[in-house]
Parts: C-alpha cells; structure tokens; sequence
C-alpha cells in the first residue's frame, strides 16, 4: 500500500472523489475566539446529545494544542491524531468509542498548528479519512482558542460555524474579530451563535442581540442565536467526574438546554450529497492550505 509520503496531495485529492463515503456527513466547528467559554464541553456533549437522538456521531479533537477531549470524557487513548499525521497508524485504529456510543478522533496534544503541518503531514490526514469507511452522520469539530491559520482553515471546511460566546466583553470582541475574519477572508457568511453559561432568567437573547448589533452594523453576514447554555454547576462536576453532563446530569438545566441544542442542530439542513461527505471536508482543509500557499508565493 502505497504511505502518505508516496503520494502527492493532488493524487490525494483526486482519490478522495472515488471514495467509498458518499452519504452527506454533517460538518460543525465549534469555536469561538476565547479561550475557556465552553467549546470543549459542548462540542462533547453536543456529540453525545446527537448520539442519543440515533445519529451517528464523530468528534474531532482539532484542538492542536493542548488536545483535551479524552480527559473530559475520561477516556484513555492509546493513540492520537498525531500517529495519523506521522503516517504510523490507520484513522481506524486511533478512533475510540465515547459514550453514547460517540466516536472520537483523540487530538494530538503538542502537534503544531494545521498551517505548520509539512505536505506529507497534510497527505497523511488526507489519506487517513480517505481510508475510514464508517457511516457518519455528523462530524462535530472542536476547535482551539483563537484565530491561528488552523482554527479559521476548519472552519471554512465545515458545514455550520457553531460560535460560542459568553456575556463577557472580551468574549464578544473575540466573536466578534473571529466572526469578521472568517466572513471577510474565508467566505463564510452564516453563523450559529451559542450563548454559554448564561445567568438567571437569561435566555441569551440579550447577549446574542449584543453581538447581533454589532456585525449588523458592519459585517454581511447571518447570525442565527441556536442555543443558549445557562451556567450550571453540575458542568463543573460532570467535568470532575469526567464524564459528559447530559448523561452524568441528564435532568440538569444544562443537559436540558443541550438537548434542546441538539435537536435543532439535527434539523439543519443536510448538505448536498456531492458536498457533504467526509472526504470532501479534508478535501476542503487541503485545498485552502493550497490556496494560501499559491497566495503567499
Ligand atoms: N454552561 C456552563 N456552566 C458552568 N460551567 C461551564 C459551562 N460551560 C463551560 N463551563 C466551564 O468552563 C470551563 C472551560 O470549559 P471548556 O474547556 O469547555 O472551554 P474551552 O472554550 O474549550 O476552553 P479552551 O479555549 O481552553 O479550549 C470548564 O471548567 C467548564 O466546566
Ligand atoms: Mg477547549
């Protein structure tokens, strides 16, 4: 069989269309701007939510950095992403199975950034998803903090930018810088806007109208409020337990607005067919990395 070394990512890419998957895979980045408001957490249970719907859900530690998502679900990996990218393990074989039944691609703690990873790095993770034939439904992406080259790059591959904020200054101008960056460089126009950890009576809407107010008034973008979280202990314990919060808590006001989160995440349009599967989000990730390399040449 041919490694990731011995193939070009153009070769990559034209083997990818032959693929085996072609059922529409829904793409959802969860970002944000900030560091510490949440992404982790609901990307997790939102995977776990969309499981216990009867979907079939994988979950993408794209978090490059300091890659967290097997602690918070307490799960021990052998392998990670970073085994993929070197070209030592098959996709297949560093996936585990999370609660509900989610399927979890462990992140590679440690591993730089998607916009340092070496060609051969890139035709690695192309190979890799070329490679998985399992049927998916839906691939939540969770994403590290900031506005590095690999957060925007998988947020422009998804389907629906999932953007978390909470009712904190900075929080809102992160969003806010993030939001105008993705929509004024990388062509993404519609957003998803979660309010997290919302306070008494809150339902959001305020903190999103805040945020509204303002890309109104300069971006041309949509900005659909889809859930809001309120702040709930029992995420802080369900974190301890290491385990996620809306099967840990399922009665709990942050479970019940999960949930409510993930039905309407279920409802979303599926992408088209030919757009949607899985390949082509890699696909995408690649071809924006070529794209920015022609650019800066
Ligand atoms: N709705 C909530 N209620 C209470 N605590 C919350 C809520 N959402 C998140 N938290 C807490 O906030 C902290 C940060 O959460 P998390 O790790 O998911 O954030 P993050 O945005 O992924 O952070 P990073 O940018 O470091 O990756 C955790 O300790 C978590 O328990
Ligand atoms: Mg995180």
């Amino acid at each position: 069989m041919l490694t990731p070394e011995h193939m070009g990512i153009a070769g990559q890419a034209a083997g990818l269309r032959r693929m085996r998957n072609t059922r529409p895979v829904k793409v959802l980045t969860v970002t944000g701007g900030k560091g510490g408001i949440g992404k982790t957490n609901i990307s997790a249970n939102l995977a776990v939510a969309m499981s216990m719907l009867g979907r079939r859900v994988m979950l993408l530690d794209a978090d490059l950095g300091l890659a967290n998502i097997d602690v918070l679900l307490g799960l021990q990996p052998s392998h990670s992403l970073a085994d993929v990218v070197s070209g030592a393990r098959r996709l297949e074989e560093v996936i585990v199975t999370g609660p509900a039944g989610i399927r979890v691609i462990p992140g590679a703690s440690g591993l730089s950034d998607m916009a340092k990873l070496t060609p051969a790095q890139h035709a690695g993770i192309v190979h890799a998803f070329s490679e998985l034939t399992e049927d998916l439904d839906a691939l939540i992406v969770d994403t590290a903090a900031g506005l590095s080259e690999g957060v925007l790059r998988f947020c422009e591959a998804g389907n629906e930018v999932l953007v978390v904020v909470c009712d904190e200054p900075t929080s809102i101008t992160d969003a806010y810088a993030l939001i105008k960056v993705l929509s004024t460089e990388r062509g993404v126009s519609r957003f998803r806007i979660i309010t997290n950890m919302t306070h008494q009576g809150g339902d959001g809407r305020h903190l999103f109208e805040k945020l509204l107010r303002v890309t109104e008034r300069f971006l041309q973008v949509t900005l659909d409020h889809a859930g809001s979280i309120p702040y709930d202990d029992r995420v802080w314990r369900a974190v301890q337990l290491q385990t996620p919060f809306v099967t840990s808590f399922p009665t709990s006001l942050a479970a019940s607005a999960l949930k409510k989160l993930a039905l309407r995440a279920d409802s979303w349009e599926e992408p088209r067919a030919a757009r949607g599967n899985i390949e082509f989000f890699v696909e995408r990730l690649i071809r924006a990395q070529q794209a920015r390399e022609i650019a800066q040449a």
